[in-house]
């Protein structure tokens, strides 16, 4: 099973990285929240928020190819669209990646 490295957004409350084991067939966003991650989904994975979104540190040729609806997702922020940044509820991982979270959690947020 690939395995991926997250960082928590750099300005929120938690910042230990975690490695996590995900399926290929699984989203980021899934595979991250079973193990608890600190990591906003406000829309709850429909592509609508962007608060998932990812920088991609390295892997990004070993995560699935980008669809329209997160696509015109990260358009709307102004995202650069090479695969730089992700929505981690709409990416699947099949080989290793180092991510990092853009968005932190609102205060009192957590696990
Ligand atoms: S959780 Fe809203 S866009 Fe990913």
């Amino acid at each position: 099973m690939p395995r991926i490295v997250f960082a928590p957004a750099s300005s929120g409350p938690h910042a230990s990285m975690l490695v996590v084991s995900v399926s290929p067939v699984e989203s980021l966003l899934v595979a991250l929240m079973r193990e608890g991650a600190p990591i906003r989904h406000d829309c709850g994975g429909k592509a609508l928020c962007g608060t998932c979104r990812l920088r991609v540190c390295s892997g990004a040729s070993g995560l699935s190819p980008m669809g329209e609806r997160e696509r015109a997702r990260l358009a709307s922020f102004g995202a650069a669209l090479d695969g730089s940044e992700r929505l981690a509820c709409q990416a699947r991982a099949a080989r290793d990646a180092t991510l990092e979270a853009l968005v932190p959690l609102v205060e009192g947020e957590g696990r």
